[in-house]
């Protein structure tokens, strides 16, 4: 499943390429599910194709064996017109299509609100379908920065200092939110919406000045903004895969020459620098690690996670996990596992087997 309501649809374009080439490397059969911008459920066809050309992206590939290439100029060369073709039928939002009743495991490839937020893990729950990835209590607290850092800060984790504002106090009052921001943060800040992922409505905040700019921004997006003081430091993440046992892969280091990790630097090419492993000392490696451990039981995870950090010095401080980490196969999730000795295809296959393995807990009566 793949494409979705959120700010991160053509990333899941990007995620959806790759997973599906490599499982139809492998042997699997695999129903291209497509949810287009406004909700609609595209199935049939080739949805990947028809909502790439909506979102007017190039088919984003990196698929080295180049199987969805090939499987696209198939179709092509077969005459119909893959757009019409993939668009033949198309469910209302909320309708279940029926392709979902035939399917042994979904492959979620939703990044942001209405993918991974536990909304559609709980249509999946209903349905009694095993599903990779976190459940839907993980999946909204990893959604939910607020929410994310109370149970973090409950467990003990070492997080940036923060406040939560509600979207309404800052419209009705903005003055004494200002000055709290100021007293116990200071400049620079960072102002998010609690809600999104991808850099999408976060803003740097220099000084005071600023501040009313960056809170509209983040508004826009969500009820609720989290205000945290800026680290100068660098930025770390980790792999984590499991469910009762989950384990850590080596850590990454993510460089960029821009002022922070913004949408652009994220996602155009040659932006920002991985460097796998991340050059730092075995002992902070393994703190990194466990700590990474520690924030995945700390939401009840399954299956996958990325936990990304700030290293402050010596320090680190768990910034935030991701549920559904970008997937392709070049994105920092896979290529940590490949430095840790797991090719891109073996995690799929892994996924999906701990996919059905929390499906059957679950059913288990203990
Ligand atoms: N408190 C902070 N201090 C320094 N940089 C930050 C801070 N918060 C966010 N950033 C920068 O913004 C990027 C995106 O923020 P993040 O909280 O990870 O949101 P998202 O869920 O959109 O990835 C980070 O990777 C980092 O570069
Ligand atoms: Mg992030």
């Amino acid at each position: 499943m793949f494409g979705g309501r959120s700010g991160e649809h053509e990333v899941s374009l990007a995620s959806a390429a790759s997973v599906i080439a490599a499982l139809e490397q492998k042997g699997h059969v695999v129903v291209p599910i497509g949810i287009a911008r406004d909700g609609r459920w595209v199935v049939g066809g080739d949805p990947l194709r028809a909502l790439a050309s909506d979102a007017r992206v190039a088919l984003p590939l990196d698929d080295s064996a180049g199987s969805v290439k090939k499987a696209l100029a198939d179709r092509a060369e077969a005459g119909e017109s893959a757009t019409t073709r993939s668009l033949a039928r198309t469910e209302p939002a909320g309708g279940l299509p029926a392709e979902l009743r035939r399917l042994d495991v979904v492959v979620i490839m939703l990044h942001g609100p209405y993918g991974e937020d536990g909304t559609i893990q709980g249509l999946f729950e209903l349905a009694d379908l095993p599903y990779v990835g976190a459940g839907v209590l993980a999946s909204a607290v990893g959604m939910d920065k607020a929410m994310m850092k109370a149970v973090f800060a409950a467990h003990g984790l070492p997080i940036v200092e923060y406040l939560v504002v509600a979207r309404r106090e800052w419209r009705e009052d903005p003055a004494p939110v200002a000055r709290r921001v100021a007293e116990t943060l200071g400049f620079p800040c960072f102002v998010k919406p609690s809600n999104l992922g991808s850099s999408v409505g976060i803003s740097k905040v220099p000084d005071a000045a600023a501040l009313p700019g960056a809170m509209r921004e983040a508004a826009r997006h969500d009820r609720k903004i989290i205000v945290e003081r800026a680290v100068r430091g660098r930025e770390i993440e980790v792999s984590v895969l499991g469910n009762d046992a989950p384990v850590a892969s080596l850590p990454c280091e993510i460089t960029y020459a821009g002022e922070w990790y913004d949408y652009a630097t994220k996602y155009a090419e040659g932006q920002a620098r991985l460097t796998v492993p991340a050059p730092i000392a075995p002992e902070l490696t393994r703190r990194i690690q466990e700590l990474a451990l520690a924030a995945f039981r700390a939401i009840d995870c399954s299956g996958m996670a990325r936990v990304d950090f700030f290293l402050e010095g010596e320090r680190a401080l768990v910034n935030e996990i991701n549920t559904i980490p970008g997937f392709t196969a070049t994105s920092g999730y896979a290529r940590m596992w490949e430095a840790s000795g797991l090719t891109y295809a073996d995690l799929l296959e892994r996924l999906i087997e701990l996919a059905l393995e929390r499906h059957r807990d679950k059913g288990a009566a203990g």
